[in-house]
């Protein structure tokens, strides 16, 4: 068994990503959410797993986004769904700074 293979993505520049609000972003057909707590940078799938809205338009308190249609929250380091009304975990992909830019790591070529 091998593990899946994934590619480094460029995301965006680290100074686009203000603390406290997070950017949406589609990079290779995948819809991401960035975010960043104090120096370090997170990425999870944008969409929430309940009814679809855009994590990116949520808020982001402390290392929980918070949906903003029905206010589910998840942790933004492991994608875990942790208040009622989501159940299902959203995905998260690992970051890199590679100088003022940061990448994102998503499965595929
Ligand atoms: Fe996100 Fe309902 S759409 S909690």
């Amino acid at each position: 068994m091998t593990a899946p293979q994934g590619t480094w993505h460029e995301a965006c520049a680290l100074d686009a990503v203000k603390e406290g609000e997070p950017l949406g972003l589609e990079i290779a057909g995948a819809q991401l959410a960035i975010y960043r707590v104090g120096a370090d940078f997170f990425a999870t799938g944008n969409i929430c797993s309940h009814a679809e809205a855009m994590l990116s338009d949520g808020l982001l308190d402390g290392y929980e986004i918070e949906c903003p249609l029905h206010n589910g929250r998840f942790d933004i380091r492991s994608g875990e769904a942790l208040t009622s009304p989501v159940e299902i975990d959203i995905p998260t992909y690992p970051v890199r700074i590679e100088g003022d830019r940061l990448q994102v790591y998503l499965p595929g070529e």
